[in-house]
């Protein structure tokens, strides 16, 4: 079998001894004659990138399973994204990510690759990427932390800091217990332990089939991680050998798996976004319908942060995703096949639930419809997302007057001010937070309560916005508004006062207003991003709404693996 790598190093002429002489520094000569795949692995271990900071252990076993299979591999060290860091957002990155990652595979002497990735954006980039270059790949997934505890009590990454630091706001927490909480909050190498967006997108791999069906959601400490890393990197080897391509798992089948597989473990809004842009890598036909059409009547099943209670350990220990989705069978598509090559609905046989109170039975869903929702309605003529598994059910049908703010600086200088016209009936609506406007789109949808409110025990309201918001969060919050403000959409022309209507069940969201009336208003664009420069320009000019996956536009697609070129 000629593999693409031999296209570098096999032959007798200047180039090929090029190739083979500068690699070779140890490895033996047969590495480079033709029988090995050459095996890359893409890794996004980073020290600024923390949930992903163990990474290189995970290659180090991937790597013996690449040899112990027959092949070479080469560590490829690739654009890495720490969410707690990266600003303005690790979105605004995510695409750059992508976009190197992809070059990096196309342009290297590789067969095929594996995808490490753990904290939020690394494994989206990564899946863009092996979908544009199309060479045979599989995901490692680095695992979530152990749960680390407080007072007794088990802390959530991400979610209980959305929620203690509303405690110390609302007076029912001192600033100092607050801050005591911060050395339990990580308790061990990993990504968030919580169905945040890293934990979601490990299990959207999994639905999708990119990664050995039983792996996502391992304990980043658990030995079982190396074991499956090792095993990862035997799998890479034999995907090469049978040319099976991320075109051939991830079809519209797979896709539609993972959108039930999303409900049911009651996922990260930010999936849909990611899912949408790979999706348009492969040029698979997915539209933000399709969440709703086939999230719908799929039921919450895992009792975890910010839904329920429990967090990735338990999950793991309780059968994990296997024992989720085998509840779950009758709605998957038993034709979409994994990297195994065997479907991923055969790969369920063994599963078994070992604690209910974290995977419930179907019979007894936590929620018994947790798809996301789709809206639509004059304020979001392109959609808009809400996660009802996160939302108060009382605020799922609510009529309010809105409260804009032009920008999050904007909510945080005004939103405990006296002189704000704010109560729990009211409407916060942020805008100027969407791709463009920001620009990126970060996670500041589940924009805080006001103070005052928090006091009187308010604990939810309706939120409006371009944004996103952490996989973490929760709320009744709606996100994701297409088009956003920056691009021209509706919500730059609603001002504070307006009525607006939020109803899930309809799937509606508009601002009750004649038609008129709100085509006559000039919309408000204080705070748009107006880069001149360097990537972010090229972001603003370029990227989709929400709606499309908020990619490039001339990144939606593929060029598969060739270069025609050599480079001497
Ligand atoms: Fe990395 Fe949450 S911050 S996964
Ligand atoms: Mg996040």
């Amino acid at each position: 079998m000629a593999f693409r790598s031999s296209r570098w190093y096999s032959g007798n002429d200047r180039n090929s001894y090029i190739h083979r002489a500068w690699m070779r520094r140890g490895l033996p000569r047969e590495a480079f004659e033709g029988g090995k795949p050459h095996i890359a692995i893409a890794n996004t271990a980073s020290d600024l990138t923390p949930c992903n900071s163990h990474l290189n252990e995970v290659a180090g076993s991937v790597a013996n399973g690449v040899w112990e299979a027959g092949g070479v591999p080469l560590n490829l060290p690739v654009v890495s994204l720490g969410e707690t860091n990266v600003r303005p957002t690790a979105m605004l990155w995510r695409n750059l990510a992508a976009m190197a990652t992809e070059e990096m595979l196309r342009a290297n002497p590789i067969d095929g690759v594996v995808l490490l990735g753990g904290c939020d954006k690394t494994i989206p980039s990564l899946l863009m990427a092996a979908a544009s270059v199309d060479l045979p790949a599989v995901v490692m997934p680095g695992g979530p932390m152990l749960t680390g505890h407080f007072r007794g009590a088990p802390l959530g990454c991400g979610t209980d800091v959305w929620r203690l630091s509303e405690e110390v706001r609302a007076g029912t927490l001192s600033r100092e217990a607050f801050l005591r909480s911060e050395s339990s909050m990580i308790r061990s190498r990993g990504h968030c332990n919580t169905m945040g967006t890293a934990s979601t997108m490990a299990c959207m791999a999994e639905a999708l089939g990119m990664t050995i069906p039983g792996t996502a959601g391992t304990p980043a400490p658990d030995s079982r991680l190396l074991e499956r890393s090792h095993e990862t990197g035997r799998l890479a080897v034999d995907l090469v050998l049978q040319g099976r391509r991320p075109s051939q798992v991830m079809t519209r089948a797979s896709f539609l798996n993972a959108i039930v597989t999303l409900a049911a473990v009651g996922g990260s809004t930010n999936a849909v976004v990611h899912l949408l842009a790979v999706a348009g890598r492969l040029g698979v036909d997915l539209t933000l319908d399709d969440f709703d059409r086939t999230g719908a009547g799929v039921p919450l099943l895992v009792d975890l942060q910010p839904a329920g209670r429990h967090l990735m350990d338990d999950l793991f220990r309780a059968g994990g995703l296997a024992a989720v989705l085998k509840e779950v069978e009758d709605l998957l598509d038993p034709q979409a096949i994994t990297v195994t090559g065997r479907p991923l609905v055969e790969h369920l046989a063994g599963a078994e639930i070992w604690d209910e109170s974290v995977i419930r039975r179907r019979s007894d869903p936590l929620l018994p419809d947790a798809g996301i929702a789709v809206l639509r309605g004059n304020l979001a003529p392109g959609g808009a997302v809400i996660k009802p598994a996160a939302a108060s059910p009382e605020l799922l049908r609510h009529r309010g007057r809105a409260v804009v703010f032009d920008s999050i600086e904007d909510v945080y200088a005004r939103l405990d001010s006296p002189d704000l016209d704010i109560d729990e009936t009211s409407v916060l609506v942020l805008r100027g937070c969407g791709p463009k406007g920001y620009p990126g789109m970060p996670e500041v949808g589940n924009l805080p309560l006001p103070a005052r409110l928090l006091e009187k025990g308010v604990r939810d309201m309706v939120r409006i916005s371009d944004a996103r918001m952490s996989g973490t969060a929760y709320g009744t919050v709606v996100l994701h508004a297409a088009p956003e403000a920056a691009a021209g959409g509706p919500l730059a022309k609603v001002r504070t006062g307006d009525p607006i209507v939020l109803d899930v069940a309809a799937r509606r969201l508009d601002v009750d207003l004649p038609d008129a009336e709100l085509a006559a208003r000039q919309p408000v664009t204080i705070g748009h991003a107006r880069p001149v420069r360097g990537w972010e320009r090229l972001y603003v000019e370029h990227v989709t709404q929400a709606d499309r996956g908020a990619d490039l536009d001339f990144l939606v697609g593929s060029s598969g693996d060739h270069v025609g070129r050599e480079s001497h």
